[in-house]
């Protein structure tokens, strides 16, 4: 029988040709000059299940772009495994930083990636992820070795908050029930040290806007005499850290799950090179929370971050104006047992209570999610590492991600199913940043890896 690692050598580079055409298509969710853009690549995908042999294949609308159902059901009775991906990207911005555009996709060799990497906006989140369960569909239906159900629901606003998808998802209980879902939209540590991402923040997002006086001001004729609210915003925003780098915000931690000493003992084995960790970010020294190690600080600590400030002059030369606004974009990562709903209360009534006379403020909350953390003594999660272990030769080491998947806890919520997140992602992968990219090698190993979970999660489950 054909093994998914000589699939993979067969037909390595048709899997890549595919993966530069989904590429090509700047899919950007936020912008709406790019929504044919966004559209098209649902065809695309819509294309590439029928292609890989989903039996049936259908663009569900919603209030905003739609979501590509597919779904292969060999025998009611056994397993179904239901992969959730993103067919949407990220803006590029900015766009001058990148080396090469960002929808023409071209492969590099890089020092991390003797292999060749391919860079492009999507290549890791989550095109080239999501594109690997295509193909590993395709090797196990084109060689008779799937084993149980599959079906397959792949969104196009993951980058916008997943807004639409909740109440898909709320509608279509009966569709989308599985007995659990597969992901591949994080990361791991590295080739050496692959690793099962057991946790993901969630997340909080605000835009806050300080208002002065009721237009732009000479600051010399009033400069000094008024509130200026990019001044009192600067403090504002300071204030929300002590000097201990904690965050000032009442009742914030009250409901933190505070890992035991011997989970942090668990968590400090797993590798971590603080000085290659500071040189590949050319910083001299890593900055955060008193008290904790880098690993906790971007994982199971909660964070308060500007995601963007603005107001006033900022074009060319010098204009003396105090400005009438000032706006800033937050973003707050939360940790298991926070809610997301009840923290953006939190920093609604705080930042209100903050301001000072003088200044108006008005806080509007984007989007947010729950966090997530997953036992690690389930079948999907031993399935997961059993597969790792044939594809890589090494036990997986869980570990918890800093980043966010709002769905998650969503599904688990209305479907009461667990999620089993396999990324084949890297940090240095610079999603989200100029020159995103997704080394090759990572590319075919995870759709080597996909089957041996399919086939293990189902011999564990049927016995
Ligand atoms: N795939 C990422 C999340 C991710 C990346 C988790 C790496 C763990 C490791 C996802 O596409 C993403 O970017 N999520 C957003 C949240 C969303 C609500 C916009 C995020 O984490 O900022
Ligand atoms: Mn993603
Ligand atoms: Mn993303």
């Amino acid at each position: 029988m054909q093994t998914s690692s000589d699939y993979v050598a067969q037909h390595k580079d048709r899997f890549l040709s595919e993966l530069i055409e989904l590429l090509k298509i700047p899919s950007i969710s936020a912008d709406s000059a790019f929504s044919q853009d966004v559209i098209n690549t649902a065809e695309m995908v819509e294309k590439a299940l029928k292609e890989a042999g989903c039996d049936s294949v259908e663009i569900c609308e919603t209030e905003g772009y739609p979501i590509v159902y597919g779904e292969k059901i060999i025998n009611p009775d056994l397993p179904t495994v239901l992969v959730y991906g993103h067919y949407d990207v990220q803006p590029p911005d900015p766009l001058e930083l990148w080396d090469s555009p960002p929808f023409e996709p071209i492969i590099k060799e890089t020092e991390e990636h003797p292999e060749g990497a391919i860079f492009a906006r999507g290549a890791s989140d989550d095109k080239g992820q999501m594109y690997m369960h295509v193909k590993a569909l395709e090797f196990m239906v084109n060689t008779d070795q799937l084993p149980c159900n599959v079906k397959f629901m792949i969104e196009g606003e993951e980058e916008v908050g997943s807004v639409n998808i909740a109440t898909f998802v709320a509608n279509n209980k009966e569709k989308l029930k599985n007995d659990v879902i597969l992901i591949s939209d994080t990361g791991m540590i590295s080739k050496d040290y692959p690793s099962i991402t057991t946790g993901l923040r969630g997340l909080s997002y605000v835009e806050v806007e300080v208002t002065g006086p009721n237009r732009d001001l000479h600051s010399g004729l009033y400069g000094g005499a008024v509130a200026n609210p990019i001044n009192i915003l600067s403090k504002m925003i300071a204030s929300l850290h002590d000097e201990n780098n904690h965050i000032t915000i009442p009742g914030f931690y009250d409901k933190v799950a505070e890992l035991t000493p011997n989970e942090r003992a668990e968590m400090a084995k797993a590798p971590f090179n603080l000085e290659a960790y500071q040189n590949a970010l050319k910083i001299e020294s890593v900055y955060g929370e008193k008290g904790y190690t880098t690993n906790e600080r971007n994982s199971i600590r909660p964070t308060l971050d500007v995601n963007g400030i603005w107001g006033g002059y900022t074009g060319e030369g010098a204009k003396t104006v105090i400005p009438s606004k000032a706006y800033a974009k937050i973003s707050m990562r939360l940790v298991p047992h926070q809610d997301w709903k009840e923290i953006t209360e939190l920093f609604t009534s705080h930042f209100e209570n903050i301001a000072p006379k003088g200044v108006k403020v008005k806080v509007t909350p984007h989007h947010g999610g729950q966090g997530y953390v997953t036992p690690i003594d389930t079948i999907a999660y031993k399935a997961a590492a059993k597969a790792y272990e044939t594809t890589f030769g090494k036990t997986p080491i869980p570990q918890r991600s800093g980043g966010s998947i709002p769905i998650v806890s969503l599904f688990e919520k209305e479907l009461g199913s667990k999620t089993i997140l396999m990324g084949f992602g890297l940090d240095s992968n610079a999603i989200h940043s100029p020159n995103e990219h997704f080394g090759l090698w990572f590319y075919y190993k995870g759709i080597e890896t996909i089957p041996y979970f399919y086939k293990y999660f189902t011999e564990m489950s049927v016995k």
